[in-house]
């Protein structure tokens, strides 16, 4: 259920004016925000959120327009904003001085888009700023679909949170890095590559089982990312009995997908089926794991997923959580 006023607007804009920070709804998932324009505000979500200072921020807008205010916008950008936003694409191009160096890491380039959620429209138009906002959760956990996954992660460091419900998407954005040729796909996300290319051509997919010790395009690659407080591991169908020897953790939590698949009924198993759509298991995931780990389940078992295109956010996000 979503709690927006015009009230709670009004007194979320005058927060984020003065420097503090507001947690908003966007399509993806929820969004911590801050004025892109101000140090002061900027550091606030470093320190909220314990994110290293060599991890970069997305900046929000609401229109081209505003964009156009505040960066030079290069074509292909133009082209993709115009197809793709309001929606879940994020873009890397050159910054200006205007955005704060401490949202870009110090970075020549930016991250920018405009959200869809017409609570995070509706906040960007009245602030007429741009708002920096990184997912609402603590660093390298798995991010907030609804307001109790923010209260859980980030507990009293946020006084303002718009409530919009359950995020649509369910997993963050594409991010797609223009500055390079052919552009690169950082993140996989809703937009797929295919989507992409049917606009603009040629674009590659990054390797995200990158080496902790290489140079990274993207510092939020890190491989190990997005976890719940738990060891995650996939199973295939035949598999599953291994797992489900008596063991010392506890309960153990099941994410399945397969409708036929055969489950113990027992006390020491929570298992949470989830479609076998592939939109619909996105926007499940997130609120799955932060309910399985809410339970205090130490070992999740994820059932397998298919291997193809439409399933490509979720399994990046799914192979960023296992353990080794
Ligand atoms: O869906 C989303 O994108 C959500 C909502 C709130 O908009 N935001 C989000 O932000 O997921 P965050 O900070 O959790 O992820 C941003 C990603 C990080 O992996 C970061 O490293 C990358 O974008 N990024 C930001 N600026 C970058 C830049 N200039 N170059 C390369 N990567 C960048
Ligand atoms: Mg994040």
């Amino acid at each position: 259920m979503s709690s927006f006023t015009q009230n709670n607007i009004v007194e979320a804009v005058q927060a984020l004016i003065k420097e503090e920070l507001v947690v908003f709804p966007t399509e993806t998932v929820y969004g911590l925000g801050a004025r892109a324009d101000s140090s002061i505000a900027i550091q606030k979500i470093y320190d909220a959120k314990g994110r290293p200072s060599n991890n970069p921020l997305i900046i929000h807008f609401h229109s081209l327009h505003q964009i156009k205010e505040w960066l030079t916008l290069p074509p292909l950008a133009e082209k993709l904003g115009n197809k793709f936003w309001p929606g879940p694409l994020t873009l890397i191009i050159r910054s200006s001085e205007k955005i704060c160096s401490t949202a870009r890491a110090g970075l020549n380039t930016v991250a920018i888009r405009i959200p869809s959620h017409p609570i995070a429209l509706e906040l960007l138009r009245q602030t007429n700023l741009p708002l920096a906002a990184p997912s609402a959760n603590r660093s390298g956990h798995i991010s907030p679909t609804q307001v109790e996954h923010v209260k859980r992660s980030l507990g009293s460091k946020v006084k303002i949170i718009l409530d919009g419900g359950a995020c649509e998407v369910g997993l963050e954005s594409t991010v797609l890095d223009l500055t390079t040729n052919p552009p690169r796909i950082l993140r996989p996300g809703k937009i797929s590559r295919e989507e992409i290319e049917k606009e603009i051509g040629n674009v590659e997919l990054a390797d995200h089982k990158v080496s902790e010790n290489k140079p990274l395009a993207s510092p939020g690659l890190l491989f190990k990312h997005y976890s719940p407080d738990a060891k995650v591991v996939l199973f295939t169908s035949s598999e599953l009995e291994s797992y489900l020897q008596p063991q010392e953790v506890g309960t153990i939590g099941i994410l399945f997908h397969s409708s036929d698949l055969k489950i113990p009924n027992s006390d020491a198993i929570k298992a949470i089926e989830l479609s076998n759509d592939p939109k619909q298991y996105a926007q499940q995931l997130y609120a799955a794991l932060h309910e399985l780990e809410s339970l205090g389940c130490k070992l999740i078992i994820v059932e397998n997923i298919p291997q193809n295109p439409q399933w490509k956010a979720i399994e990046n996000r799914l192979s960023r959580m296992i353990s080794e």
